[in-house]
């Protein structure tokens, strides 16, 4: 099978690391790629917003599969494009993608999926943000409808913050705070039946403690030692499955990665978020426990075969990523850095840690960084203590100026 995977983040390279690893992947391309993914596949230049540009690579290539990675390229209908040119592709449409690209329409789809989640009021005028914030109190949760990258999110207690986010943005969700540990749920679908994944917690907040400003991700672990281990099977049932069917019943079916940002609250899970692509960082350690190859489940997925899949095979091992950002992230990243260190990882820490690629680019025979968060040390032991331990021996290898990291990804659940 020849693939052709789209994106350039760190999830796009433990994809293509993974589909590299799966013997029936004959051919492994990417576009644009980046510096890392350039050692398992073959970069090609594409503008990964146009459709028609993206179907017309993977035509020109003859890959069987498209794997879209991001977010951006699904809102802006990069799937429906391949899929028009009869080449199977694992990602949402356009309409389907309106999961993760609207939080308006996400709560729509909940509430006719009898889904739980936040209690929420969209809001449009300021008279509104105002009449939300009241009717929830602190802390105040306000998110831009739209696409933000993980930066839409402000969660204060300062009614100041709150009001000034909401009326920068257009159309806002105001809802209901949500205490509780947080677990990311990807479940893979091609629009019927649903196969969950392993959970994984992320790592939102930039500095250690969960303090400082969201990002994108600043790392993540699995498995989760402290989760009810009924805890998939009861997402699978009372969110996944519903939410996929009442796409299909709605006509916009959802086949691709349904992502699920839940909230272990007091009074049960509930869902914090959907995105409609792998979560980054996450991505880096639940593919890293996965025996299964790859390329056959995606492609299952794409060509609506889901059903006859072998149940997906597991390691028991532990994985823990760390997030290697830029100075200044997420605010005004500083890029153009060389990285170092990369080689002393590969020599010293491999197989079981090792780099996977965001920001970075080749200029010469240096790396350099070129965007906010630079790369994922990711390490796999037989337990989060021991996974933990090589993924920071790796970081700590690698140098980067200004280069930020949090200390205390997986620290609270490896018992450290
Ligand atoms: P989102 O982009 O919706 O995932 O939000 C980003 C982050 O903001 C989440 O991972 C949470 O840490 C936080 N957050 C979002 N919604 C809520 C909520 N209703 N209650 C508490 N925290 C939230
Ligand atoms: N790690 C959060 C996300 O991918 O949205």
């Amino acid at each position: 099978m020849k693939v052709l995977v789209i994106g350039n983040g760190a999830r796009e390279h433990a994809l293509c690391r993974s589909l590299s690893l799966d013997p029936d992947v004959t051919a492994l391309h990417c576009a644009p790629g980046n510096a890392g993914i350039a050692e398992v596949a073959e970069l090609h230049q594409v503008d990964a917003l146009d459709g028609t540009a993206v179907s017309a690579l993977a035509g020109e290539l003859g890959v069987d599969l498209v794997v879209v990675g991001p977010e951006a390229p699904l809102v802006a209908g990069v799937a429906d494009a391949v899929r028009e040119a009869g080449i199977p592709v694992f990602g949402p449409s356009k309409e389907a993608a309106q999961l993760e690209g609207s939080k308006a329409f996400a709560k729509e789809v909940m509430a006719g999926a009898g889904v739980p989640t936040a209690r929420s009021y969209v809001c449009t005028t300021p008279a509104e943000v105002d009449e939300a914030l009241d009717a929830f109190g602190t802390p105040y949760v306000v998110k831009d409808d739209g696409l933000a990258a993980g930066k839409g999110v402000v969660v204060t207690d300062d009614i100041q913050v709150a009001a000034a986010h909401a009326n920068a943005c257009e159309r806002v969700v105001i809802e209901e705070y949500l205490d509780g540990p947080e677990v990311s749920l990807f479940a893979i679908t091609d629009g019927q039946t649903v196969v969950p994944l392993q959970p994984a917690q992320d790592f939102k907040r930039a500095l250690d403690g969960d303090e400082g400003p969201n990002t994108g991700g600043m790392g993540a672990y699995s498995p989760l030692p402290w989760a009810d281990p009924k805890l998939v099977d009861e997402v699978l049932q009372t969110v996944l499955q519903p939410t996929v069917d009442e796409m299909r019943r709605r006509g916009t079916p959802f086949s691709g990665l349904l992502y699920a940002g839940l909230a272990i609250t007091s009074r049960g899970v509930r869902v914090i978020e959907f995105n409609a692509r792998f979560g980054d960082p996450e991505t880096q350690v639940v593919l890293a426990r996965l025996k299964t190859p790859l390329g056959g489940v995606l492609l299952a997925a794409a060509n609506g075969t889901l059903d006859v899949l072998e149940p997906l095979r597991w390691s028991d091992d532990a994985a823990v990523t760390v997030v290697v950002a830029s100075r200044n992230y997420p605010a005004t990243p500083r890029t153009g850095d060389p990285i170092t260190g990369l080689d002393e990882v590969a020599a010293q820490d491999a197989p079981h840690a090792y780099v996977l690629h965001a920001g970075t680019k080749r200029t010469g025979d240096a790396i350099v960084s070129a965007g906010g968060r630079v790369l994922s040390v990711t390490a796999t032991g037989k337990n989060l203590t021991e996974a933990r331990d090589r993924a920071y021996q790796a970081v700590s290898r690698i140098h980067l100026d200004g280069s930020q990291h949090r200390t205390d990804i997986a620290a609270k659940a490896a018992g450290a």
